[in-house]
């Protein structure tokens, strides 16, 4: 076990903006140093104000944080200096070069002379911008600017870095490049990574642990393989050639293995605890019943699974609403 302090610590943490939309009804986090987290939900879950608070750019109306050691409220100098951040927007200014933009960064954190010319040349080749730094920010693709914010982010070397939504907007590509950047930043001596993404395969490629986050608060903890091991074996579906009748269900429901049977349309999905062993049993059993099987396919349990289960809700129907309309009352012991 570590003897180690988290170098993120949040309790309860409440927060009400003006005009009255609760956007954090009592947010736990632990953070392990030098490790990887994800804070993954959809629009409007309050991922934002989390790292808002965390890095000092906003106060909580109750409940306590702590960064590196130092608490928020009490020593927010200190915990700046220890913090890298990068916001959802690029702060990068758009009429200086990338180099211009990450001395004045280095300069603002009292590095001086030679030493911050050189952080500036070495995070240049680093991110891929050594030939970009002399160019002006506006006219750098979206990955590139992305690419400088994190640059940026790392220059006075924080102990935790704070990464809002890194590939919102970027394309596939772009969006890969920052991916491997990340993993890369992830095995450096001691840095602490906080990222928060409403992508699914983000948090599952890049966090060691993910809370998911929905309506101001954490639904559920753990690894990627944790919180999709919660969910007991594997998502078959088949899809038959004609419309599925209770029969077919029938057919399922009894075979050993086999959870949760349930049709839609021409689709019949079960959970099985080992899918591929299923398939031959289901698809016997289907035909017993006169079904005519057109395909069938194995799923492993995903992180949409994970909040669907715990959130009430599919990902994509949460991202729609939390876009669409303001979050619930504040529930019982949340915000004023
Ligand atoms: N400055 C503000 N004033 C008023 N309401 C705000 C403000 N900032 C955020 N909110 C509201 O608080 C809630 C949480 O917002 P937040 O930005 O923390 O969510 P998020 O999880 O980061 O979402 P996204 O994925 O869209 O970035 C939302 O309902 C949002 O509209
Ligand atoms: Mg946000």
């Amino acid at each position: 076990m570590s003897t180690r302090a988290p170098a993120v610590e949040a309790r309860q943490l409440v927060k009400t903006y003006p005009g009255g939309v609760t956007a954090l009804r009592g947010m736990d986090l632990t953070v392990t140093a030098g490790t990887v987290f994800g804070l993954l939900g959809p629009n409007g879950a309050g991922k934002s104000t989390t790292v808002k608070i965390l890095t000092t750019l906003a106060r909580p109306d109750s409940g306590t944080a702590s960064v590196a050691g130092h608490d928020v409220l009490a020593h927010p100098d200190r915990v700046r200096r220890a913090i890298g951040v990068v916001a959802q927007k690029s702060g990068a200014d758009p009429v200086a070069t990338g180099r211009e933009n990450l001395l004045l960064q280095g300069r603002l954190y009292g590095m001086r002379g030679a030493a911050v010319q050189r952080r500036a040349d070495e995070l240049l080749e680093r991110f891929t911008l050594a030939d970009a730094g002399k160019r002006l920010v506006k006219g750098y693709s979206g990955g590139m600017l992305r690419r400088l914010d994190v640059a940026l982010g790392l220059m006075h070397r924080p102990e935790v870095l704070f990464l809002d939504e890194p590939t919102t907007g970027l394309d596939p590509e772009a969006r890969t490049a920052m991916w491997d950047e990340i993993s890369r930043l992830a095995g450096d001596e001691g840095l602490t990574i906080v990222l928060t993404t409403h992508y699914l395969e983000e948090a599952d490629r890049l966090a060691e642990r993910i809370a998911i986050v929905d309506r101001g608060r954490i639904v559920v903890e753990g690894t990627p393989d944790e919180l999709k091991g919660e969910l007991r074996g594997d998502a078959v579906h088949v899809e038959l050639r004609a419309e599925a009748g209770p029969e077919a269900v029938t057919a399922l429901a009894g075979l050993p293995g086999v959870h949760e049977a349930v049709a839609e349309g021409r689709r019949v999905s079960v959970r099985a605890e080992d899918g591929a062993a299923a398939v031959p049993v289901l698809l016997a059993a289907l035909e017993r019943a006169g079904a005519t099987v057109a395909a069938a396919t194995v799923a492993r349990p995903s992180l949409d699974d994970v909040y669907l289960r715990y959130a009430g809700r599919r990902f994509q129907d949460a991202e729609s609403e939390g876009a669409a309309t303001a979050p619930e009352p504040a529930l019982a012991g949340g915000a004023r």
